[in-house]
């Protein structure tokens, strides 16, 4: 296929040949070592460059169209067993005759799944591995399977116009029109793994940092696609004691000379419990994917899992460019600080806390394996009974769309803060409040990377606090 040899670095061909031109030097006394360096040209030795003739021989300059959603194609990994209950997942984002690729099974779907629902994506059941030469030392056929779906997605054609394979799990949620962005800043003609690593420090130590968790999903540009499919079987019998798929992706891609790009907004998700204080502080990236339901706690605690989905994505109708975008403002006559996290939670805090402060994840939850500190790969705060640090948690109740492409998103107080009102500030109790209302009128997708700002209307005794999410004022000082 495409074969891409990059030319030979002058940096690198220099020390190649610093050690025989050394010796030559000191041998005759005449050769300059420098020269051969700096002239390489002029040097007649070299003039029949035996790399010369493998360098690209044409820069064809290709003028594309935005990447859209129609160029993307899904390798969605499942199996018969999980699908029942992972089935409102996938539906949950998956947008049947737009999204484009399949659902690779085990095994044929059983009855009770029949007929396939027009909701789902179309399933693919995987080719039969055991013809595989190697396959009798694969320590984990199900896992080479799983990488396996990439090529088998490749020879059902249809490659038409795909700039992107993208790889996810059957509980991966994707966010896609943030997906169809964020690709849209590579481009698909290079050689491009993108995917993240996992949140807890020892899943990387103990598979690799140089990995795009599977769950997570990745994206490999059709260009490295090209590249990787005639080779894919030989990689696989290169690596049989791999028990993961992830990690032979990792591979393959490695000895090809692609290295993992980590984008922020990709989520493993590799955690337990209440998730909800990274969700509050999401990285200052657009969201792309979450992960790992059936192992963490509903996300709105008054809902059941895949009610908590659905909700979630009845905010991501509406924007995704601002879904989980952390906004912070203040309301000085009670020295409260506001923390919108759009389209999932809000918190009161009873302090003037700073950004650089509020945007570390409070920690609700607990790393996947336990173990001692260092945990995580990104700072956290603690969990504290101090009534100037504790939050009063809210969660988004509705959305709605009303004129003027104003957006109002209502966020419910889950419980009573139980504590009393921090007294440094003011002793300002925030108890009363039982939702808070965020507007936001904008016709446009929030520039990625970019925050937003805010101001706040509160009366005094109201048991309602009313939040306006607007651009930043040029050095806006968010404290
Ligand atoms: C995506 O872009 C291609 C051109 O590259 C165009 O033909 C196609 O209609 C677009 N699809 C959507 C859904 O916009
Ligand atoms: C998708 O397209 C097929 C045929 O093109 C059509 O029968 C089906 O109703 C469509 N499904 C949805 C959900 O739009
Ligand atoms: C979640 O709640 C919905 C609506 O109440 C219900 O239909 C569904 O069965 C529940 N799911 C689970 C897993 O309990
Ligand atoms: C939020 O409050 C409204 C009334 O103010 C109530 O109808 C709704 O059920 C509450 N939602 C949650 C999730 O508690
Ligand atoms: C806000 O808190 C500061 C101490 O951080 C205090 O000096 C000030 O009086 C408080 N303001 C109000 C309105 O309570
Ligand atoms: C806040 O209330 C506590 C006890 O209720 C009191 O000791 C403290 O002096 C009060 N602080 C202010 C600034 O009013």
């Amino acid at each position: 296929m495409l074969q891409k040899i990059r030319s030979f670095p002058l940096g690198a061909s220099c020390k190649a040949f610093a050690v025989p031109s050394l010796v030559i030097f000191i041998l005759f006394y005449t050769f300059s070592y420098t020269q051969i360096c700096n002239k390489p040209k002029s040097v007649g030795l070299f003039k029949s460059n035996p790399f010369e003739l493998m360098r690209p021989t044409s820069s064809q300059t290709i003028t594309d169209s935005p990447t859209n959603i129609s160029h993307i194609r899904f390798v969605l990994v499942g199996s018969v067993k999980t699908w029942k209950h992972r089935k409102p997942y996938i539906e949950a984002w998956w947008r049947p005759n737009e999204t484009r690729g399949k659902l690779f099974l085990d095994s044929p779907p059983t009855q009770e799944f029949l007929p396939w629902s027009s909701a789902s994506p179309p399933y693919q059941i995987n080719e039969d591995l055991t013809k595989l030469r190697i396959y009798p030392k694969l320590v984990n056929p199900g896992q080479v399977r799983m990488y396996h779906s990439i090529l088998e997605t490749f020879r059902l054609g249809d490659n038409k116009d795909v700039r992107w394979y993208v790889m996810g799990d059957d509980d991966s949620l994707f966010f896609v029109d943030n997906l169809v962005e964020l690709l849209g800043k590579y481009d698909h003609n290079k050689y491009y793994y993108i995917g993240t690593n996992s949140e807890n420090i020892r899943s990387n130590y103990d598979f690799s940092f140089d990995m795009g968790y599977g769950g997570a999903g990745y994206a490999l540009s059709y260009s490295l696609i090209e590249a990787l499919v005639p080779m894919m079987e030989s990689c696989i019998e290169r690596y049989p004691y791999l028990f993961v798929s992830d990690h032979l992706s990792s591979y393959c891609s490695a000895d090809i000379g692609v290295a993992l790009t980590i984008e922020k907004g990709i989520h493993q998700i590799d955690l337990v419990g209440d998730i909800s204080g990274l969700l509050s502080s999401h990285p200052q990236y657009p969201i792309i994917t979450l992960h790992h339901f059936d192992t963490i706690n509903p996300i709105f605690p008054s809902k059941n899992q895949s009610e908590s989905i659905y909700h979630l994505m009845e905010a991501a109708k509406l924007d995704q460019s601002r879904m989980l975008q952390q906004t912070i403002c203040y309301h000085r006559p009670t020295n409260w600080s506001f923390s919108v996290s759009w389209g999932y939670s809000a918190h009161i805090y009873e302090n003037i806390i700073p950004r650089s402060v509020l945007r570390k994840p409070l920690e609700t939850f607990a790393p996947w394996k336990k173990g001692r500190p260092p945990l995580y790969m990104f700072n956290t705060r603690w969990l504290s009974n101090n009534p100037c640090e504790a939050p009063h948690v809210f969660f988004m109740d509705s959305i709605k769309k009303m004129e003027d492409n104003l957006v109002l998103t209502t966020y419910n107080r889950s419980s009573p803060r139980n504590l009393q009102a921090c007294s440094a500030s003011g002793n300002h109790s925030a108890d009363s409040i039982t939702k808070i209302q965020v507007f936001l009128q904008s016709t446009e997708r929030k520039e990625a990377g970019r925050i937003e700002c805010c101001d706040v209307k509160y009366v005094a005794g109201m048991n309602v606090a009313n939040v306006k999410l607007r651009t930043c004022l040029n050095g806006e000082v968010i404290a």
